[in-house]
Parts: C-alpha cells; sequence; structure tokens
C-alpha cells in the first residue's frame, strides 16, 4: 500500500473510531446511526424517546425557526413570486402548522392563493388548533388525496423526513401539479443512508438520498427541472459515521413537460 493510500486508510479508522466513541453520548449529537430503511432507522429509536414526526409535541420542535425566512429559503421565494399570476392554490407538503403560510405571507397575495398544507395528523392538529383568524387561505389536509388541484406542489424540508420515495408520494396526487418546488433535499453521492436526527423529546428518521433520486423521480414523472441550487449551510455529517460524508442539502423548480 503506498503512502497516500495508507494516509487515507488510517484517516478513515480514526473517523470510524470518533464516531463511534460519539455514539456512546446520544444526547450529545444531532445525528446518530446509519440505516438503510425508515423502518430499520424506526426500530433504533432508543427507549423513552418518541419515535418520529407523527407525535403530540414534536411540531414544537423548531417551530420559531421554521417561521423565518432564512437565507435558503429565497430559492424558493423567487420561484413562487415568479409563478404567482399564474397561481391560485399551493399543496405544501410537509407544511407542518403552516409554518411557510406565516414565513411568506408579507412576500406573497396569500389573500388570494389557497394554501393547502398536508402533513402527518400530529403537525395537522397542531395545525389547525393554531389557525389564526388572518389565516383566511390556509387550510389542512392528512391525505394528499383529498387536496384539491394545484398549480404548485411545494416540498421544503420535506424529504429528509419523507418515509416513501418522492413518485409514491407525488401518485397520491388527484393531479399533477404544472411545478414541483423543493428545498432542503439532503443528498450524498453513495447509496441512500437513513440515520435518526436527536430532537430531544424525539428521534426521527432522517433520509439523506441518493444524488440521483430526485432529479431521476422527477424526469419520470414527466418533470423538468428549470433551476436547482445547493444550500452550503445545511450541509450535514452523521456524528457517529464521519466516515460516510457531509450531505450536500438540494433545492429543485421542476415543471411539467408538456405544460408549455
Ligand atoms: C422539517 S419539517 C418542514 C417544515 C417546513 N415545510 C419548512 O420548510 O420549514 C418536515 C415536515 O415533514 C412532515 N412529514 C414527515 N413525513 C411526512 C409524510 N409522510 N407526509 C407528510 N408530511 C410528512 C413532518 O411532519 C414535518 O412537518
Amino acid at each position: 500500500m503506498g503512502t497516500a493510500a495508507l494516509r487515507r486508510h488510517l484517516g478513515r479508522a480514526v473517523r470510524i473510531a470518533i464516531g463511534r466513541y460519539r455514539a456512546l453520548k446520544p444526547d450529545t449529537i444531532r445525528f446518530r446511526g446509519a440505516f438503510e430503511s425508515h423502518e430499520e432507522a424506526l426500530r433504533h429509536v432508543r427507549p423513552g424517546k418518541v419515535k418520529g414526526y407523527d407525535n403530540n409535541g414534536v411540531s414544537e420542535v423548531s417551530k420559531a425557526l421554521m417561521q423565518e425566512v432564512p437565507l435558503w429559503d429565497y430559492p424558493m421565494l423567487y420561484w413562487l413570486k415568479r409563478l404567482s399570476p399564474e397561481i391560485d392554490r399551493v399543496i405544501d407538503a410537509g407544511g407542518h402548522i403552516g409554518v411557510k403560510y406565516r414565513a411568506f405571507a408579507p412576500y406573497l397575495e396569500l389573500d388570494r392563493i389557497e394554501w393547502v398544507v398536508y402533513d402527518l395528523p400530529a403537525q395537522v392538529r397542531a395545525g389547525r388548533a393554531e389557525a389564526r383568524p388572518e389565516d383566511k387561505t390556509l387550510s389542512f389536509v392528512e391525505r394528499l388525496e383529498d387536496a384539491p388541484p394545484a398549480n404548485v406542489l411545494l416540498g421544503s424540508g420535506l424529504l429528509p423526513y419523507l418515509d416513501q420515495p418522492l413518485a409514491d408520494l407525488i401518485g397520491h396526487l388527484r393531479q399533477r401539479p404544472r411545478y414541483i418546488l423543493l428545498n432542503k433535499v439532503a443528498t450524498r453521492d453513495g447509496p441512500t443512508v437513513v440515520t435518526l436526527e436527536n430532537f430531544r423529546l424525539a428521534e426521527v428518521p432522517y433520509h439523506i438520498r441518493n444524488v440521483r433520486e430526485v432529479p431521476e423521480a422527477l424526469s419520470a414523472l414527466g418533470y423538468d427541472i428549470v433551476d436547482s441550487w445547493i444550500i452550503d449551510s445545511i450541509a450535514h455529517r452523521i456524528d457517529t459515521h464521519p466516515e460516510l460524508g457531509a450531505s450536500v442539502s438540494r433545492g429543485y423548480a421542476a415543471r411539467l413537460r408538456d405544460a408549455g
């Protein structure tokens, strides 16, 4: 083995050792474990921790931050604003309690855009309970099939938590939207890996998908990617498995091919 190869080999061994050491103190780290599937990750949630997003109280985690407009939301806002003359309804998949509806309200004419949040039952319950009188165009569904046809499907921060392929999710829609806007899609060059994110009260499966998965799914669904971007500031390493490298957070704007 040459010197460079030996150095790489040793570097990897050290990273693995550091990762396994961090695993001994799970409360102090954000991402734990590397699993092949959502189900396998759920089976490894520690006793005493709530399993996944679909539980009361989990909607409180990062709620304030999600109702802000961080830098990485601006590509989404750009596309929503640009498309707004042709939008009368948005389906916000993984829309939580309506966090982006509230965050984007100062920038978009939400009084004339119907904003339908699709999320898991626990988030929908919390969202309905928190709805304010001014949220006139905001509504919630627990099943994508119940959402009326929309011009845009938004998936902001959904893909890392989604327990199914994008194609299956889109298959539940009554009608394909003209545009799909996805943000904060965690990707990597190697095979998809599912880790567990520490939400303190809960551990939540977090999918870092192979980089080809979403573009290939969009293409197979009949969409052309018309824009894409990388969010450098939200790359993550799995604390217990640093040897797997950092994720790359991506966004996509895709248009239905025969939509003109
Ligand atoms: C990180 S939050 C994203 C919130 C917001 N869209 C944003 O960008 O800040 C992820 C959301 O995805 C939702 N989610 C996870 N699995 C889902 C599923 N199978 N169907 C719908 N929503 C899901 C979670 O409940 C949660 O509200």
